[in-house]
Protein backbone atom coordinates (compact mmCIF):
# COMPACT_ATOMS: atom_id res chain seq x y z
CA UNK A 1 0.00 0.00 0.00
CA UNK A 2 1.10 3.40 -0.99
CA UNK A 3 0.45 6.41 1.33
CA UNK A 4 1.08 10.17 0.20
CA UNK A 5 0.98 12.84 3.08
CA UNK A 6 0.11 16.12 2.13
CA UNK A 7 0.73 19.28 4.10
CA UNK A 8 -0.11 22.47 3.05
CA UNK A 9 0.83 26.21 4.35
CA UNK A 10 2.99 26.90 7.39
CA UNK A 11 2.92 23.38 8.36
CA UNK A 12 6.54 23.08 7.58
CA UNK A 13 6.44 25.71 10.43
CA UNK A 14 5.48 23.13 12.81
CA UNK A 15 7.65 23.56 16.49
CA UNK A 16 7.94 27.24 15.33
CA UNK A 17 4.67 28.63 14.88
CA UNK A 18 2.05 28.95 17.48
CA UNK A 19 3.69 26.00 19.79
CA UNK A 20 0.40 26.68 22.28
CA UNK A 21 -1.91 25.12 19.39
CA UNK A 22 0.42 23.21 17.33
CA UNK A 23 3.16 21.87 19.46
CA UNK A 24 6.72 21.88 19.98
CA UNK A 25 7.37 18.73 17.42
CA UNK A 26 9.35 19.66 14.07
CA UNK A 27 7.66 19.33 10.35
CA UNK A 28 10.85 16.71 10.08
CA UNK A 29 10.14 15.27 13.36
CA UNK A 30 7.08 15.01 12.21
CA UNK A 31 7.72 13.15 9.14
CA UNK A 32 9.92 10.86 11.09
CA UNK A 33 7.30 9.89 13.62
CA UNK A 34 4.65 9.22 10.42
CA UNK A 35 7.45 7.03 8.77
CA UNK A 36 8.32 4.91 11.69
CA UNK A 37 4.79 4.12 11.92
CA UNK A 38 4.46 2.84 8.55
CA UNK A 39 7.25 0.98 8.54
CA UNK A 40 6.11 -1.06 11.51
CA UNK A 41 2.83 -1.83 9.28
CA UNK A 42 4.78 -2.21 5.96
CA UNK A 43 3.15 0.78 4.13
CA UNK A 44 5.32 2.81 1.40
CA UNK A 45 4.99 6.40 2.60
CA UNK A 46 5.71 9.53 0.48
CA UNK A 47 5.86 13.43 1.71
CA UNK A 48 4.93 16.82 0.28
CA UNK A 49 4.59 20.17 2.04
CA UNK A 50 3.54 23.25 -0.14
CA UNK A 51 2.34 27.13 0.78
CA UNK A 52 0.96 27.22 -2.53
CA UNK A 53 -2.62 25.95 -3.57
CA UNK A 54 -1.95 25.28 -7.00
CA UNK A 55 1.13 22.69 -6.35
CA UNK A 56 -1.23 20.85 -4.20
CA UNK A 57 -3.73 20.74 -6.18
CA UNK A 58 -0.88 19.11 -8.83
CA UNK A 59 0.69 16.91 -6.35
CA UNK A 60 -2.83 15.60 -5.55
CA UNK A 61 -3.27 14.92 -9.78
CA UNK A 62 -0.23 13.42 -9.80
CA UNK A 63 -0.75 10.79 -7.39
CA UNK A 64 -3.66 9.62 -9.29
CA UNK A 65 -0.73 8.99 -12.30
CA UNK A 66 1.46 7.16 -9.38
CA UNK A 67 -1.32 5.21 -7.91
CA UNK A 68 -0.66 6.39 -4.83
CA UNK A 69 -3.65 4.21 -2.55
CA UNK A 70 -4.35 6.83 -0.29
CA UNK A 71 -3.77 10.23 0.84
CA UNK A 72 -3.64 11.82 4.44
CA UNK A 73 -3.84 15.46 3.68
CA UNK A 74 -4.12 18.61 6.52
CA UNK A 75 -4.51 21.44 3.90
CA UNK A 76 -4.15 24.22 6.48
CA UNK A 77 -6.01 27.26 5.93
CA UNK A 78 -6.73 26.32 2.21
CA UNK A 79 -9.29 23.78 4.45
CA UNK A 80 -11.56 26.99 4.77
CA UNK A 81 -11.19 28.59 1.61
CA UNK A 82 -10.35 26.11 -1.51
CA UNK A 83 -12.72 24.63 -3.18
CA UNK A 84 -9.98 23.60 -5.53
CA UNK A 85 -8.47 21.16 -3.23
CA UNK A 86 -11.66 19.85 -2.94
CA UNK A 87 -12.54 19.15 -6.17
CA UNK A 88 -8.83 17.59 -6.43
CA UNK A 89 -9.67 15.42 -4.48
CA UNK A 90 -12.87 14.25 -5.81
CA UNK A 91 -11.14 13.93 -9.21
CA UNK A 92 -8.74 11.24 -8.57
CA UNK A 93 -11.39 8.93 -6.27
CA UNK A 94 -8.56 8.38 -4.33
CA UNK A 95 -9.30 7.29 -0.36
CA UNK A 96 -8.45 10.49 1.52
CA UNK A 97 -8.05 11.47 5.11
CA UNK A 98 -8.26 15.07 6.77
CA UNK A 99 -5.85 16.07 9.83
CA UNK A 100 -5.96 18.89 11.51
CA UNK A 101 -3.37 19.33 14.40
CA UNK A 102 -5.74 21.54 16.80
CA UNK A 103 -9.21 21.20 17.40
CA UNK A 104 -10.35 23.52 15.11
CA UNK A 105 -14.21 23.24 16.26
CA UNK A 106 -13.31 25.45 19.10
CA UNK A 107 -11.35 27.95 17.43
CA UNK A 108 -12.19 31.02 15.19
CA UNK A 109 -15.50 31.00 13.20
CA UNK A 110 -13.65 31.20 9.94
CA UNK A 111 -12.62 28.05 11.00
CA UNK A 112 -15.25 26.12 10.90
CA UNK A 113 -16.16 25.26 7.35
CA UNK A 114 -13.96 22.69 5.74
CA UNK A 115 -14.44 22.33 1.74
CA UNK A 116 -12.41 19.62 1.25
CA UNK A 117 -14.71 17.21 3.94
CA UNK A 118 -16.43 16.27 1.28
CA UNK A 119 -14.62 14.29 -0.43
CA UNK A 120 -12.95 12.79 2.85
CA UNK A 121 -13.70 9.39 4.20
CA UNK A 122 -12.30 10.37 7.78
CA UNK A 123 -11.77 13.66 9.43
CA UNK A 124 -9.59 14.10 12.96
CA UNK A 125 -9.01 17.14 14.63
CA UNK A 126 -7.08 18.36 17.77
CA UNK A 127 -5.20 15.09 18.57
CA UNK A 128 -1.72 16.79 17.63
CA UNK A 129 0.50 15.10 15.40
CA UNK A 130 -0.88 11.73 16.87
CA UNK A 131 -3.69 12.85 14.23
CA UNK A 132 -1.38 11.46 11.15
CA UNK A 133 -1.17 8.31 12.77
CA UNK A 134 -5.06 7.78 13.68
CA UNK A 135 -5.79 8.65 10.00
CA UNK A 136 -3.33 6.35 8.64
CA UNK A 137 -4.68 3.50 10.73
CA UNK A 138 -8.10 4.30 9.45
CA UNK A 139 -7.39 4.52 5.95
CA UNK A 140 -5.21 0.93 6.18
CA UNK A 141 -8.13 -0.57 7.61
CA UNK A 142 -10.11 0.61 4.49
CA UNK A 143 -8.32 -0.71 2.06
CA UNK A 144 -7.71 -4.27 3.69
CA UNK A 145 -11.40 -3.82 4.13
CA UNK A 146 -11.70 -3.09 -0.09
CA UNK A 147 -8.63 -6.05 -1.51
CA UNK A 148 -10.19 -8.83 1.14
CA UNK A 149 -13.58 -7.94 0.30
C1 LIG B 1 -4.70 23.40 10.89
C2 LIG B 1 -5.87 24.29 11.28
C3 LIG B 1 -6.07 25.40 10.25
O1 LIG B 1 -7.16 26.21 10.63
C4 LIG B 1 -4.82 26.26 10.18
O2 LIG B 1 -4.98 27.26 9.21
C5 LIG B 1 -3.60 25.47 9.96
C6 LIG B 1 -3.43 24.21 10.68
C7 LIG B 1 -4.40 22.36 11.98
O3 LIG B 1 -3.63 21.44 11.69
O4 LIG B 1 -4.92 22.44 13.10
O5 LIG B 1 -2.69 25.89 9.25
O6 LIG B 1 -5.02 22.70 9.71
Amino acid sequence: MKFLVINGPNLNMLGIREPDKYGKESYDALLDKISAHCKNHGLKVEFYQSNHEGALVDRIQQAYFEGVDAIVINPGAYTHTSIALLDAVKAVGIPTAEVHISKVEEREDFRQVSYIRAACCFTVTGHGTDGYLEAIDFLRGKLKDRDEG
